[in-house]
């Protein structure tokens, strides 16, 4: 206990590589799907759950798991690039899982960032979120300064969906999506940290020594709005997949 917040243990998992990571974390999904084939999923975008996206669709293709009754919610999106973008998530989703197997389209929910009113689409998220029942399971990356969803350092632990500024860092890191860093938007809207930890059961993947000191701070068991992982530790089932770190 710290004060009175009560702290868990976080489970890590080490992969012997990135498609073994990829695997295991598929095989989340699998399962979870084949226990509650009507469940709420929240994805995750980014490098690193592409394997993972690959996998759940050799899975799909191969008759393992059906998404014909999942929900998915996405973490976060860019403000101001639509929705076509080759850089967003819609179309990253789209890309890397949605075109490949049978979800329904009205059951696939991303945050609106490129609307007339980004704060009314904030809440609107939590309302679709809470009325979907809550998410089951929930896929996270995270970033070289432990941002979650894009929830950068400082981020109040109790915040909700919500319009976030991106931190120099991270724009930098995602200049590869984009021509020029002039073109990485400034902004986002993502899932707070306080609707991520509602949600039932996480796994985090992580791959890559350029998450070294993000693996050691999470392991470190600091809980810390400096770096929005840690709040992770005050969650009861969070699995940690991990490769090329240690
Ligand atoms: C993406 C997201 C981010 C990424 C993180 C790591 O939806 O929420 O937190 O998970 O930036 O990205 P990669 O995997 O590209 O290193």
């Amino acid at each position: 206990m710290i004060g009175d917040i009560k702290m868990t243990s976080l489970k890590f998992i080490k992969a012997e590589n990135y498609e073994e990571l990829s695997k295991i974390g598929a095989a989340f999904f699998v399962q979870q799907l084949n226990e509650k084939p009507a469940s709420v999923l929240g994805l995750a975008t980014g490098g690193t759950p592409e394997g993972l996206y690959k996998q759940l669709v050799t899975s799909y293709k191969q008759g393992e798991v059906s998404f014909e009754n999942a929900v998915t919610f996405n973490l976060d999106e860019y403000t101001g690039i639509t929705e076509d973008n080759a850089a967003s998530y819609h179309h990253y989703m789209a890309e890397n899982l949605f075109k490949h197997v049978n979800i329904q389209a009205s059951n696939i929910n991303l945050p609106k960032g490129n609307v007339a009113d980004p704060e009314a689409s904030t809440v609107a998220y939590e309302a679709l979120i809470a009325q979907a029942g809550g998410i089951d399971l929930q896929l996270l990356g995270i970033g070289v300064n432990g941002h979650i969803g894009f929830n950068e350092p400082h981020t109040p632990f109790t915040a909700t969906t919500t319009i976030i500024e991106l931190t120099p860092s991270t724009r930098e890191a995602n200049q590869i999506y984009f021509d020029k860093l002039e073109d990485v938007p400034t902004h986002a809207i993502t899932m707070g940290i306080k609707t991520i930890l509602n949600a039932k059961k996480i796994v985090l993947v992580m791959s890559g020594e350029s998450k070294r000191k993000a693996f050691e701070q999470l392991r470190s068991g600091k809980v810390s709005e400096d770096f929005p992982a840690s709040a992770l530790h005050l969650h009861e089932d969070v699995t940690v997949i991990y490769t090329d770190i240690d």
